[in-house]
């Protein structure tokens, strides 16, 4: 067992709740199960998170928290919901863990969304992207944002990878993006 190098879902909320500068406003662009989703509710005073499954989403909304808004729709359409600046937005791409393995986040809606991100979030505000290449899609989706992502003006936002070192290259890593406060 290991406290840090294990689980990439509780690094990602370490780094969020450790370094975000202010907890109004977050976004869970892959709501799936809900864990994040949870994680960002008790940490930001209002949460929106999107979904294209029904049925996840559906089941999410049964709990019935007053700071989360649900919406059923393609993160990729996020500055069509969102109007303000966001302090932190998560993607945690890939399927939903024991659900249908073939609807799974494409490459092209997770760079549109992820474009629009770096534009609606607050200087000093994160974004986080949970990649999985263990899957064809994954790998594509994570080759394509990883170039975009190099690509991006150092002077404006900080890009950061955590990878696994002595796993397969199937394994998952984090990137986080921080923008500029300048
Ligand atoms: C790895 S799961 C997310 C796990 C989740 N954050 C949790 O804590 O359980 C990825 C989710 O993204 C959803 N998804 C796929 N494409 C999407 C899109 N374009 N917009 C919003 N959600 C999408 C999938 O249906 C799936 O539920």
């Amino acid at each position: 067992m290991y406290s840090y190098v294990g689980d990439l879902s509780k690094l990602t909320h370490n780094i969020i709740k450790s370094y975000c500068r202010s907890f109004d406003l977050a976004v869970d662009c892959t709501l799936g199960n809900g864990q994040d989703c949870d994680f960002l509710r008790e940490n930001f005073k209002k949460v929106y998170a999107f979904e294209i499954q029904e049925e996840a989403a559906k089941k999410y909304l049964e709990k019935k928290h007053n700071n989360v808004e649900v919406i059923i729709n393609s993160h990729e359409y996020i500055k069509d919901y969102i109007k303000e600046e966001v302090d932190c937005i998560m993607y945690n791409l890939g399927f939903l863990p024991g659900g249908d393995k073939n609807i799974t986040t494409i490459y092209e809606a997770s760079l549109e969304s992820i474009k629009e991100s770096l534009e609606l979030i607050r200087p000093g505000g994160f974004i986080t992207v949970a990649a999985y290449p263990g899957h064809e899609e994954g790998r594509k989706e994570k080759e394509g944002l990883y170039s975009f992502f190099k690509t991006l003006p150092k002077n404006k936002f900080g890009v950061m990878e955590h990878n696994f070192f002595n796993r397969n290259s199937n394994s998952p890593s984090l990137i986080i993006i921080e923008k500029n406060l300048i």
